[in-house]
């Protein structure tokens, strides 16, 4: 019979909450024959302030044992900003090489956003994730005086732009409309911006079928709000990615419904799925959460693991959902069970 190991990260503030619906859903929709293992590790703030640890190397190693990584959220006020971001969450996306971190945005009836009405928006963001300016390259110089200075550097490899550009034509070339648009700013990062260009140009040829499209990362922002329509998969750097996969979040309906996938497409790694939000540490333990972007994250995990149909069945059933939602409040543990009864019927 089949199996799916999967490691669950639930991380900190509302990523317990939330993962718990997350794999109350899993648990649901998975056939009687698919024994879903999992093993629960505990990482973030908790363990940091008990060992001073963030990922040791023997929990990156186990992690490896896992087909799938379920992740919560990572980040709490009482820890400096940048330690389990750069020691947990970003380490691991680096050791496990997932450079594609994938960012699916639609626009769901019924939602609160200032889109609604608007005609039908359905795009993926596939974010590189391995490079650009989150390897840490840079530094800092006569720090603590007033000469001080600070490099960020933004690495770009050809090979690693390659990569993943070929896996949003390969994406786009699967999807209905078969266009692909490349976000840079290559009137100013003429660097790295003509080598994405160049090599975006080049990976095309071998997709005569996929219509391309170039624009610039502030002129993109305006886009998303006015014409988010015109997008289909967006192929963009590491820090442009996040920042526009928030804005992508925020006029679809919130990011409370933002999944992402962080896959390394030749399956060497787990690839590892969490929501877009973080730990949000103000509501942290009162319910208030909505489990929604986990849930439609283990969707995007199941469709990784080649279970197509599930995945389908979760999308479908977060749909009905949010058309059926009225006012009423609901608690995190209630969208969770409506979700699973939803998927199980
Ligand atoms: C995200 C987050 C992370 C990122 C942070 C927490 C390191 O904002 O997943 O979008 O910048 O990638
Ligand atoms: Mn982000």
């Amino acid at each position: 019979s089949r199996s799916i190991r999967l490691a669950v990260i639930p991380g900190d503030g509302i990523g317990q909450e939330v993962v718990a619906q997350g794999l109350k859903v899993l648990g649901a929709v998975l056939p009687q024959d698919v024994k879903l293992e999992t093993k629960e590790y505990d990482l973030g703030a908790r363990r940091w302030h008990a060992t001073g640890e963030t990922l040791p190397d023997a929990e990156l190693e186990s992690l490896k044992e896992h087909d799938a990584i379920l992740l919560g959220a990572i980040g709490d006020p009482s820890v400096p900003s940048g330690i389990l971001e750069r020691g947990l969450l970003l380490k691991l996306r680096f050791a496990f090489d997932h450079y594609v971190n994938l960012r699916p945005s639609k626009l769901f009836p019924n939602t609160a956003t200032p889109l609604a009405g608007r005609p039908e928006i359905d795009f993926v963001v596939v974010r590189e994730g391995t490079e650009g300016p989150y390897t840490g390259n840079g530094g800092s110089l006569r720090t603590g005086t007033p000469h001080e200075v600070a490099t960020e550097v933004s690495l770009n490899t050809a090979y690693g732009v390659e990569r993943v550009v070929r896996d949003a034509y390969e994406r786009a070339d699967a999807r209905p409309r078969k266009k692909l648009t490349l976000v840079h700013k290559n009137n100013v990062l003429v660097h790295a911006g003509h080598m994405w260009k160049k090599i975006f140009d080049q990976v095309g040829e071998e997709y005569p079928e996929v219509t391309t499209d170039y624009l610039h990362v502030d002129a993109a922002t305006i886009f998303f709000v006015t014409q988010p329509e015109r997008f289909d998969v967006i192929v963009t750097d590491n820090l442009f990615g996040d920042i526009l996969t928030d804005l992508a979040a925020a006029v679809t309906g919130g990011i409370g419904l933002a999944a992402s996938g962080n896959i390394n497409p030749t399956g060497a790694f787990p690839s590892m799925f969490e929501p877009v939000h973080g730990s949000a540490p103000d509501i942290a333990g009162t319910g208030k959460a909505d489990p929604t972007a986990t849930v439609l994250s283990t969707a995007l995990l199941l469709r990784h693991l080649g279970y197509d149909a599930e995945a389908a069945r979760i999308e479908e059933a977060v749909a009905a959902d949010l058309a059926a939602r009225d006012q009423t409040p609901r608690t995190t543990g209630e969208i969770g069970d409506a979700l699973a009864t939803r998927v199980a019927g």
